[in-house]
């Protein structure tokens, strides 16, 4: 990867880079569209890193298609698929941790702990080995993005690193490779998850700025269906993921929950007029 990638430089390339954990869907293949319209050449990896999934969390069981994968990749003109094997990413002995400590500790970070060490660390070592000039990373995983955003500023590691918007099925459920775990009906009651952001926008809209009132609103969306079991659901400011009290500027309101045993999460951005 390194060679072919200084290569790429020496001949005056710019790379684009979109890490994934595969089984990819439109989503994922937004994101390469943006690294290949921003840049001469695109990587994509794939690689389901061990590092970032707790215990009893889904790592065993995480949907993969490897060939059907290299053929969409193939298909959007992508030139490098960087497919790193576990024992290359952490060889024996392995004992180092990449750490932001703030942008972390709430949201996801609250509820997975060791999780964003686990994405810090294998993005680092992604970084160091194509060494892109530009990453591109889903609005989904919104904390993941402010995480990684903090990482290059504070590592000076001159990437920039853009976010790209949720893609969402025709009925709003945002895409994600872990919708491939539900079955009918809980497919079904997940749909109250992009319900209850547009719920949360429109209050917003008619004045509500108070951001307890417009969790209780998204709550009471979540909680018409049984189905599912709030993690949490919280506003934050965007840029340092801490709670705040009111919509002042944009702030981003996030969510995760359990569907049977999926854990889904969702956001969108509460913009002040
Ligand atoms: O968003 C993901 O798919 C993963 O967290 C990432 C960024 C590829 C790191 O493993």
């Amino acid at each position: 990867m390194r060679v072919w990638a200084d290569d790429a430089r020496r001949a005056g390339r710019r790379i684009g880079f979109v890490p994934t954990m595969g089984f990819l869907h439109e989503g994922h293949l937004t994101l390469v569209r943006e690294a290949r319209s921003r840049c001469d050449a695109c990587v994509v990896s794939i690689f389901v890193n061990p590092l970032q999934f707790g215990p009893g969390e889904d790592l065993d069981r995480y949907p993969r298609d490897e060939q059907g994968d290299k053929a969409k990749l193939e298909a959007e003109g992508v030139e490098v698929l960087y497919s790193p094997t576990g024992d290359s990413m952490y060889g024996a002995g392995f004992q180092t941790a990449v750490s932001v400590t703030e942008v972390t500790k709430g949201l996801c970070g609250a509820g997975r702990p060791g999780h964003f060490d686990g994405v810090t660390t294998v993005v680092a070592k992604l970084f160091n080995a194509v060494r892109p000039d530009e990453a591109v990373f889903g609005e989904k995983d919104y904390q993941q993005l402010a995480t990684i955003r903090r990482l290059v500023v504070d590592l000076d590691l001159g990437i920039a690193i853009v976010g790209v918007p949720i893609v969402r099925e025709a009925d709003g459920l945002a895409m994600s490779s872990r919708n491939a775990y539900l079955s009918e009906d809980e497919r079904e009651a997940a749909l109250a998850l992009s319900r209850s952001l547009s719920e949360a926008r429109r209050a917003l809209r008619s004045g509500e700025r108070e951001t307890a009132v417009l969790i209780d609103r998204v709550r009471a969306v979540l909680a018409t269906e049984p189905l599912l079991q709030v993690e949490y659901t919280e506003i934050v400011d965007a840029d340092s993921i801490q709670p705040v009290d009111r919509i002042d500027k944009s702030a981003r309101l996030a969510l995760a929950v359990h569907v049977g045993n999926t854990r889904l999460i969702d956001n969108t951005l509460l913009a002040a007029a």
